[in-house]
């Protein structure tokens, strides 16, 4: 006898924690929504916003930082870290949000910049009154500069005349970095985040971080352009002794809460992340962005084109998903977008491809990846970047010096507004567009930042209404992702690696395995079909697809059930309730395993019902679980039902049904379902009492096991 404990077993038992079952939004606080017409977004209006999110399936909000901040990169430079910058409202604001969230299920999710501080910051403000004050030491300070060059251009080093010393920072001089080397250092910023962490904030998002650990020698690297230096990131992203101090933060701030931490961490590649993250990892989830630079050239000519195909694209996704994926315990989070990079539309897709089916296949890999979706704002909607005629029209600091730096490097000035397009943090900062009225309904006042022509067209108001849109599809996604658990914990792996049009891939778990079949081309694309043989469409961007080919930008997603026998449940009134939770496989030629081994009582409950089925596979039902997603969302799709959140309002949907009559119908047809899926016997128990077991008995179930109260009945499919 034994019980085959294979790895998707393993998996099914794996506990995933919230922040791995939900979707996170990244909202760019000063463009969200203004609820004081001031033309500048706040937390008041995200509290007023906050259905919206929750319509989307989002449980993480992941706020950019709203601290006190003169605002030299937008918050990045925070002068007090608490305290809510008053053009963001008050700290009262920000419980309340807090608060408005929980009650939705969503938890607020701070940005820590601790690289870091504003140099207005009171730290620094002391730092650099004298060589020997109390934070003397808080920061990097040194007789003489090096060759660096900061990530926004310019030296990364600032002369401060009272202290008669250089100052680092690895951003804007406004921006000085601290010093982690100092015990000090590290415990104050542990404390900001404890003081976030009390306030019962879902989780941490941590700017820049493999800039914490400087060298412990400063020396000029290799010129790598014209203007004779090297960039900062070069000298001092990911240095030794790094981990060092993050397993310390974790120790103090992670451990024991049911929060997550994800750094953002350009500069550490996929072989590196069993170490960021997983088992021992010193983070939950870390951004890794190979696969957003795949077109990123060099630093010196950052302005031209980069190309890149979609294999070498799918190799950097397979990479880190394997560095992340259950071998290492470790997770993912799934991103093609943020504050900092272009519109995926306009970043990943061909010139001209179609916005709202470019958009549509793009949202379908990000939902379907293994790991937490990311979602930017805005995304939903399908945006695309802009197109401003000078680069007077941008805001964002590494527009305005890496167009200077391109012009000094020997571009013309197309080409360099050309890098502007491609690369600039603008296209995502925009305002979200929520109407079609001036100001895109974000404010009432002229907006901080210009809103992209096409408000009139993309915006949330009219989204809405059309069933084909971008911010539907993302909706019937998040949906999607909740009725079939495979999507959020089935393994991962690539299933066309080498293909130039297709982005395949399947996500297997103990119940299910899904099928993504994504066409990233212009052009029509072909699989081949026993990829899918025995499964079920559950969603498609062109309604009902041709197995074996899609058309251009077409997504699709099958399924199909990895068990033979299903045991449904229904409650005393008769209202059938949830199925398959737990399942326990015996392969074929197997004896059936020993009842003894199944220790949980309200699984051996329904074994022992189910044993004297003479199953050598079967699947125990296990009470107020998750229904067989794909056979539901088939039979409401067609009925049109499939308006609900949770399985189990289809389930009462079905009640009614079947007193009307209709559920006969909707019965057999889940019967044939089933059948088609490869079940062989379907059981349920039913009250005797109730008048459903005359039901099931007319439809053809047979009773094998007769109890006080109870049958349990069968249908052989
Ligand atoms: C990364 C942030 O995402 C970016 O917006 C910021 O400018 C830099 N870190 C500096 O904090």
């Amino acid at each position: 006898m034994s019980l085959k404990a294979s790895k998707e077993v393993v998996l099914s038992d794996q506990k995933l924690h919230w922040w791995q079952k939900t979707i996170a939004y990244e909202i760019y606080v000063k463009s969200f929504k203004d609820s004081n017409g001031d033309g500048i977004g706040d937390l008041k209006g995200i509290t007023s916003e906050l259905d919206y999110l929750k319509s989307l399936g989002v449980g993480a909000i992941w706020l950019t930082p709203c601290y006190v901040s003169p605002q030299a990169d937008n918050g990045y430079d925070v002068a007090d870290y608490y305290n809510i910058d008053p053009a963001y409202g008050t700290m009262d604001d920000m419980d309340e949000l807090i608060s408005e969230a929980g009650k939705r299920n969503i938890k607020v999710v701070m940005d820590l910049v601790f690289n870091h501080t504003s140099s207005e910051n009171a730290w620094f403000k002391e730092s650099r009154q004298s060589r020997d004050n109390d934070k003397s030491d808080w920061y990097i300070w040194s007789d003489k500069p090096t060759n660096w060059r900061s990530i926004f251009g310019g030296s990364a080093w600032t002369y401060d005349e009272k202290r008669k010393q250089y100052y680092l920072h690895t951003f804007l001089s406004e921006q000085p970095d601290l010093n982690w080397k100092n015990p000090e250092v590290r415990k104050a910023v542990i404390d900001v985040a404890n003081f976030w962490a009390d306030k019962g904030v879902g989780g941490f998002r941590m700017d820049a971080i493999p800039y914490i650990r400087k060298p412990d020698v400063f020396k000029d690297g290799k010129p790598d352009a014209l203007d004779g230096m090297v960039s900062v990131h070069t000298m001092t992203a990911n240095l030794d002794g790094i981990l060092d101090y993050l397993n310390e933060f974790k120790q103090a701030v992670r451990v024991g809460r049911d929060i997550f931490t994800v750094g953002e961490a350009n500069g550490v590649t996929a072989d590196e992340l069993p170490l960021w993250v997983g088992k021992n990892g010193v983070f939950d989830m870390v951004f890794e962005f190979s696969h957003i630079q795949i077109d990123l050239p060099d630093e010196k000519n950052w302005c031209e084109k980069r190309d890149w195909t979609l294999p070498q694209w799918k190799k950097l996704f397979s990479q880190s998903q394997i560095k992340t994926g259950e071998q290492t315990q470790g997770w993912y989070p799934m991103f093609l977008e943020n504050h900092d990079i272009a519109r995926s539309v306009s970043h990943f897709l061909a010139d001209g491809a179609p916005r709202i089916k470019g958009a549509k296949a793009l949202a379908t890999l990000l939902l379907t990846m293994r790991g937490t979706p990311f979602l930017m704002q805005g995304e939903e909607l399908g945006y695309e970047n802009v197109v401003w005629p000078s680069i007077d029209d941008y805001d964002d600091v590494f527009s305005k010096s890496h167009y200077e730096f391109a012009l000094s490097e020997g571009y013309s000035e197309k080409e360099a507004m050309d890098g502007v397009y491609r690369f600039s943090r603008d296209n995502a900062r925009t305002p979200m567009q929520w109407d079609s009225s001036p100001n895109a309904g974000f404010s009432t006042k002229k907006p901080w930042m210009s809103i992209h022509d096409d408000y009139k067209v993309v915006n949330v108001e009219s989204e809405k209404k059309d069933s084909d849109s971008v911010l539907n599809w993302y909706i019937g996604l998040s949906k999607l992702r909740n009725n079939h658990p495979v999507l959020i914990n089935g393994t991962y792996i690539d299933l066309m690696p080498d293909d130039e049009k297709i982005f395949a891939f399947r996500r297997e778990n103990i119940d299910a395995r899904a099928t993504v079949l994504i066409n990233l081309s212009s052009e029509t694309a072909l699989y081949d079909a026993y990829l899918v043989e025995r499964a079920v469409q559950i969603a498609g961007t062109e309604g009902t697809s041709t197995v074996g080919r899609l058309s251009p930008y077409e997504a699709v997603v099958f399924e199909e059930s990895s068990v033979e026998y299903i045991v449904l449940n229904q409650d005393k009134e008769g209202v059938l309730r949830d199925f398959i939770y737990e399942a326990i496989f015996v392969p074929e030629g197997e004896e059936a395993p020993d009842r003894s081994i199944i220790e949980k009582p309200e699984i051996s409950m329904y074994y022992k019902d189910f044993g004297s089925m003479e199953a050598d596979r079967c699947i125990v039902a296990k009470k107020g679980t998750r229904a067989v997603g794909a056979v539901w969302t088939r039979i409401m799709n067609d009925y049109g039902h499939l308006d609900d959140e949770t399985p189990s309002l289809a389930v009462s949907l079905f009640k009614e049904y079947r007193d009307s009559g209709i559920g006969t119908v909707l019965m057999k047809k889940m019967l044939s379902l089933l059948k088609s899926q490869g079940f062989k016997k379907v059981s349920l128990s039913c009250q005797k009492a109730n008048y459903a077991a005359c039901w099931y008995k007319k439809l053809g179930f047979r009773v094998v096991v007769d109890k006080d109260d109870e049958y349990i009945m069968v249908y052989d499919l």
